[in-house]
């Protein structure tokens, strides 16, 4: 009997610990498991591709085996004029995102939806597709699911390609690995809050707005603006390509840091960036000895710097 004090003290540590994992991990994996997923939330991770993080496929995260985000006016397949579609181009060898490969997590009618009219189930990654988005009626209800056009229309990965100029095409799942692996997140957040945030950086995203994003960037600290939807506030290129360059440009007192060695070593059109050079004419500009600052290099198509501005572009 000397321990039937620890007895009942394991037994109650037991029962507390239990009941708090209970709530803590089981509940919301109740709840998970019927949200069904929005548009938003579709074309989220059809932009992105499989992760957004470390992994095998890009283990530098330098963004490689990711989809590119078109606009097409025109029918990959017959060549007729359609109206204007966002398609998720899937190149052979890319990694379909998680929706894709656990329809699952959808949610029970966006999977129904996209295994029944949109044969997600005949795409094979090995031989690349092309995805977008779709709606459909359920009794009054609109239920958005993903269509796997290369199935049903008979889009082939190249052909939508070809048809997209390259201002419609967007490197958004390229672009969200340079905003994890360059730690934006530190500064920024993806996620208003249900407080006056709406007020300033609009309106907080809905939980189905995630499933199949992996990881989410939410962020946790603010020493910067939430980025959820900038790109409705601000949709300028040229602002972001002076922006990231050299933040000083267009805000003369902003602590964010320059990324301009993601422009790589030339810029769109061919010329080696001479970044020394740059930085002396800046200095004279700070200094008043020249009135503009020098001309900021236009990043090259496969730069580094052109995806991440595709990605907060698209942050609508
Ligand atoms: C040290 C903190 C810090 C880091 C790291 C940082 N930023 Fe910023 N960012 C700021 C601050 C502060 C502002 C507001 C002042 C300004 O515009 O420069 C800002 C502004 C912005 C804006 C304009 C926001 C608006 O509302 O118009 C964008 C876009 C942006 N940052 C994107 C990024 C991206 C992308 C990264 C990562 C490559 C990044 N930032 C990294 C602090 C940071």
């Amino acid at each position: 009997m000397a321990f039937r004090e620890y007895t009942i003290g394991t037994r109650m540590f037991g029962l507390a610990f239990g009941t708090s994992m209970f709530i803590t991990l089981y509940m919301p994996a109740m709840d998970m498991r019927d949200v069904a997923v929005t548009d938003i939330g579709l074309h989220r991770q059809l932009s992105f591709g499989r992760v957004g993080g470390f992994s095998y496929e890009d283990p530098w995260l330098q963004g490689k085996a990711k989809p590119a985000t078109v606009m097409i006016d025109k029918d990959p397949g017959t060549g007729s004029t359609i109206e204007a579609t966002t398609a998720y181009v899937y190149p052979a060898g890319t990694p379909f995102p998680n929706g894709i490969r656990h329809p699952v997590i959808l949610g029970e009618k966006p999977r129904l939806m996209s295994e029944s009219l949109g044969k997600v189930g005949l795409a094979d990654d090995t031989k690349g597709a092309v995805f977008i988005v779709r709606e459909a009626d359920d009794g009054g209800e609109t239920i958005p699911y993903i269509e796997n056009a290369t199935a049903t229309r008979g889009w082939m990965p190249e052909a939508t390609m070809s048809v997209a100029s390259e201002e419609n095409t967007l490197y958004v799942g390229k672009g969200k690995i340079m905003f994890v692996r360059e730690g934006c997140w530190w500064c920024h957040t993806l996620l208003p809050e249900q407080t006056q945030d709406w007020q300033y950086f609009g309106a907080p995203p809905m939980l189905g707005d995630f499933n199949g994003e992996n990881p989410t960037a939410f962020g946790s600290d603010r020493k910067g603006p939430d980025l959820t939807h900038v790109g409705s506030r601000n949709s300028s290129r040229e602002w972001m390509v002076m922006h990231f360059f050299n933040p000083r440009l267009v805000q003369p007192y902003s602590i964010m840091p320059r990324y301009d060695y993601l422009w790589g070593e030339k810029d769109i059109n061919g010329n080696v960036i001479d970044y020394d050079a740059w930085r002396e004419e800046y200095n004279q500009y700070v200094a008043n000895e020249r009135i503009y600052p020098p001309e900021v290099p236009i990043p090259a198509g496969d730069s580094e710097a052109r995806a991440l501005i595709d990605f907060v572009i698209n942050l609508k």
